[in-house]
């Protein structure tokens, strides 16, 4: 533990509240780099394990109840282990998970797709989000003939070469380590909403296959993005011979049955999905144009006399995955999953607001649909959170809070209050959390703020 907080009363309840996992975390770091399995669960003095969830909570190895705000990276629309998915799950396992050949189940899951997916003509399954973001690109390049590819600062889309900088940090686009500079030369990085530098790019380099972006903005719209910006850049994108990647790996069945397509009514050449079109289990697709997708298809690319683009992959439409995105998906387009969903995003942020305006702290929780993200003022605005306007404040407000203690704090406090958010930046909401989990999610909050007060993180 860094020596300048072990006066923490946070931390050490935290602590107190987590030997199983502080164990099991002593374990990991002999094995595992950082002793965890993404970077994103990192976390001193060290991260939650977790046995089990239900619907919007979960338990973690101590058997401490957590309403849960992860959602499985945004997996879980419809919470934790719903029934109709786990039955099926079990039935598929039982029958086999892995055939080595083509399954009915995976034509049910397409048509599935394309009838929700605005621009779903053809579909190609991948293993994750981050196999669908590399096979689109390198779809975008083979259909134009050209090699460039446009991305918005600290915009996410996996982990390959061509998106692993310009994240969170890298904004100049050198490469991050291990990323040969000639990938990323062919990377062309400007700040998100600024629709005059994407049309002065696009005049002055013929070069640019495809602009790839998260359809609300960076992180699930932590750094907004107006609907206006998406419209105005498809139709840039048109006149200019672009293709127009919408990476809906989270918004894809979330915002909407249809995503943010369907949501913010603009059509993509191909969309990449994972998370909630597997229900939940690894797997991922790319959804997109016929003529484009035909770059994957043997016939099409030898009558028209070119090589097609080689794509294998052992768990493309995996069966299991199969079986458990099919069931997610169906709940999706015939019950109000989505609305459901979203209704408690804005129950939550109206509820967190509350308690930001009761404690007279000048931050504000801001987001839309099913997400949460709060906004901690490093630079110290003047701000009201029950009348905070994201879209009115210039993309650059919404940098990272240096202050990593209270970040740290602000997270732990959360947990030891009975919920684990994403970090200490937001959430995500699921169609199974109600008016109960939202109001224990304020009072875990009101708790944590006051808290954070007693220990000087904020004034
Ligand atoms: C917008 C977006 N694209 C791509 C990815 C990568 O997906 P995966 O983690 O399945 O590789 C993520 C993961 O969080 C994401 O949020």
């Amino acid at each position: 533990m860094d020596s300048h907080l072990s006066n923490s009363a946070i931390i050490n309840e935290y602590v107190r509240r987590t030997p199983g996992s502080a164990a099991l975390y002593r374990d990991a770091l002999g094995m595992l780099p950082s002793g965890i399995a993404h970077d994103s669960r990192w976390m001193k003095p060290h991260p939650l394990y977790v046995e089990r969830g239900a619907g919007p909570l979960k338990w973690d190895v101590d058997g401490n109840r957590l309403i849960d705000l992860f959602g499985g990276h945004g997996s879980h629309l419809l919470g934790h282990c719903p029934p109709g998915v786990t039955q099926a799950v079990q039935a598929q396992v039982a029958r086999g998970s892995q055939f080595g050949a083509g399954h009915a189940a995976e034509l049910d899951w397409t048509r599935l797709i394309q009838q929700m997916v605005p621009c779903a003509e053809r579909v190609r399954f991948v293993a994750s989000g981050t196999e669908a973001t590399h096979m689109a690109v390198r779809l975008c390049r083979a259909f134009t003939g050209r090699h460039k590819i446009l991305r918005f600062h600290r915009h996410y889309h996996g982990w390959h070469d061509v998106m692993a900088f310009g994240v969170d940090g890298h904004f100049d686009g050198t490469p991050t380590p291990g990323v040969p500079s000639a990938t990323a030369e062919g990377v062309v990085l400007l700040p998100p909403n600024d629709i005059e530098a994407v049309r002065a790019l696009f005049e002055a380099d013929g070069d640019i296959a495809a602009v790839i972006l998260e359809p609300i903005g960076a992180t699930t719209g932590a750094v907004p993005i107006p609907g206006s910006f998406l419209v105005a850049l498809r139709a840039l994108t048109e006149t200019h011979g672009v293709l127009l990647i919408m990476d809906e790996v989270v918004t894809g069945f979330r915002l909407a049955p249809g995503g943010a397509q369907e949501a913010r009514g603009v059509q993509a050449d191909i969309c990449t999905l994972a998370k909630i079109v597997a229900g939940g289990m690894p797997g991922g697709a790319v959804a997109g144009r016929r003529d484009l997708l035909d770059f994957l298809d043997f016939e099409v690319s030898a009558a028209k006399g070119r090589e097609k683009i080689k794509h294998p992959g052992t768990y493309n439409a995996n069966p299991v995955s199969a079986a458990a995105g099919i069931e997610t998906l169906k709940a999706i387009r015939d019950t109000d999953a989505c609305a459901r969903a979203n209704a408690a995003g804005a129950a939550m942020r109206s509820s967190l607001n509350a308690v930001l305006a009761a404690e007279d702290v000048p931050w504000a929780v801001y987001g839309e649909f099913s997400f949460f993200h709060i906004f901690t003022n490093p630079d110290g605005l003047d701000v009201d959170p029950q009348a905070f306007d994201a879209f009115a404040l210039p993309t650059a407000a919404f940098k990272p809070d240096a202050r990593k203690s209270l970040a740290q704090k602000m997270y732990l406090g959360m947990v030891v209050n009975g919920v684990d958010p994403m970090g200490h930046r937001g959430g995500i909401l699921s169609a199974t959390h109600g008016d109960d989990v939202i109001a224990q999610t304020a009072a875990a909050f009101q708790a944590t703020i006051r808290a954070l007060k007693e220990e000087r993180e904020i004034a």
